[in-house]
């Protein structure tokens, strides 16, 4: 018998690994996107890793009628919510965009859950919701959360609070809010990768594209920062590795009797400087990589890296991949970009 699994956003960047992922684990993904901010060629990149047809529905989820007819469709294990707007740049230039997707869609599905009786949900949370650490730099899920800086940070600090308000309410849902930190990489077929819509804003796109002559140089966002180097410190988590959290998240929640709500960090437990990664990606790769020092960026938190014990504990997770394989898959995946 099928587990089907409903995994909105599965054509976008974290959303694909984690459709492969999870049909390689023996569930059966249905991926609902309607490709505002996804791409064909990624599309393409499943069909050939996964061998088949993936289960697709071009279907906006925050339409209530479309999530309707998915949820009477299929008798779904669970629901891992990828879909929403991730640019914190562009969600301060609108931010009732970001509001409407990003909360109007976590809420339609939420109320999916209760009237389809589907108890596993697995939400993407961020780092963002630890805002610039006070003191320690490594954050653990107890670390007090702080107002973010922008409002996509909001659209996930408020969408773990309508999370734990729907537990309070209907506790025998089993919840999972999973705090990434910053995904890199690429699958290493390099059939599916990152896909940027336009300038990147994110530092591995903007790596790799000008390492492939895009663009002239990188900009390093301050080197004035109170760190080892000068530059602003991350844990880098390999795409694969935080696919893999998700099935190891749904799998821990399947085996719950009962209903809970539970946050996990997804980061390697390591953090790593800008100029670092410049570094480890020209050794990597072999290929020189212009930058320049520029200002600081607005809003950029200093140095925040994962406490990485609970997802061990909790659900048998940790990364197994570095920062060499990230830098080495998503140069493989921009290199297979120029080629069509
Ligand atoms: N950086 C540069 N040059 C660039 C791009 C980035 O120096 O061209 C630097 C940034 O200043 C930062 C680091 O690279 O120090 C990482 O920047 P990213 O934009 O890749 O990632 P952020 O850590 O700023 O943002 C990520 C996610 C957000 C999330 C945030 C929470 O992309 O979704 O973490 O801290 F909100």
């Amino acid at each position: 018998m099928n587990k089907f699994v409903l995994v909105t956003g599965g054509a976008g960047y974290i959303g694909s690994h984690t459709v492969i992922a999870l049909q390689q684990q023996g569930y059966t993904p249905v991926i609902a996107d309607d490709f505002r901010n996804a791409n064909q060629i990624v599309l393409e990149g499943l069909r050939s890793i996964l061998g088949n047809e993936p289960l697709l529905h071009r279907i906006d989820i925050c339409e209530d009628q479309a999530l309707t007819r998915l949820f009477d469709q299929y008798q779904f294990e669970g629901v891992i919510h990828f879909a929403a707007y991730k640019a914190v740049g562009e969600s301060v230039e609108k931010p009732l965009d970001y509001y409407q997707n990003n909360l109007v869609g976590l809420i339609n599905v939420l109320r999916h859950l209760s009237t389809h009786h589907v108890k596993n949900f697995v939400f993407s949370s961020s780092c963002t919701v630890y805002g610039e650490p006070k003191g320690e730099k490594e954050v653990s899920e107890t670390t007090p959360k702080q107002l973010p800086e922008s409002p996509y940070g909001y659209t996930k600090w408020m969408g773990e609070q309508i999370i734990a308000d729907f537990h309070r309410s209907t506790p025998q849902h089993k919840l999972m809010n999973l705090r990434y930190f910053n995904p890199v990489g690429a699958h290493p077929s390099a059939r599916i990768g990152e896909f940027p819509i336009g300038k990147p804003n994110n530092l591995l796109p903007f790596v790799t594209q000008t390492a492939i002559g895009k663009y002239p140089h990188l900009t390093i966002f301050g080197a004035d920062y109170p760190t080892r180097d000068g530059s602003c410190i991350r844990d880098y988590i390999h795409v694969q590795d935080l696919a893999e959290a998700h099935v190891a998240a749904l799998n821990f929640l399947i085996n719950q009797e009962d209903g809970l709500l539970e946050a996990v960090n997804i980061g390697t437990g390591r953090g790593t400087s800008v100029l670092e990664i410049v570094a480890a990606f020209e050794r990597v790769t072999g290929h020189s990589l212009p930058y320049i020092i520029g200002p600081r960026r607005q809003g950029d938190v200093i140095e925040i890296y994962a406490n990485a014990t609970k997802g061990e504990q909790l659900l048998g997770w940790k990364s197994r991949l570095n920062i060499e394989d990230a830098l080495k898959d998503a140069w493989a995946w921009e290199q297979y970009l120029a080629t069509l």
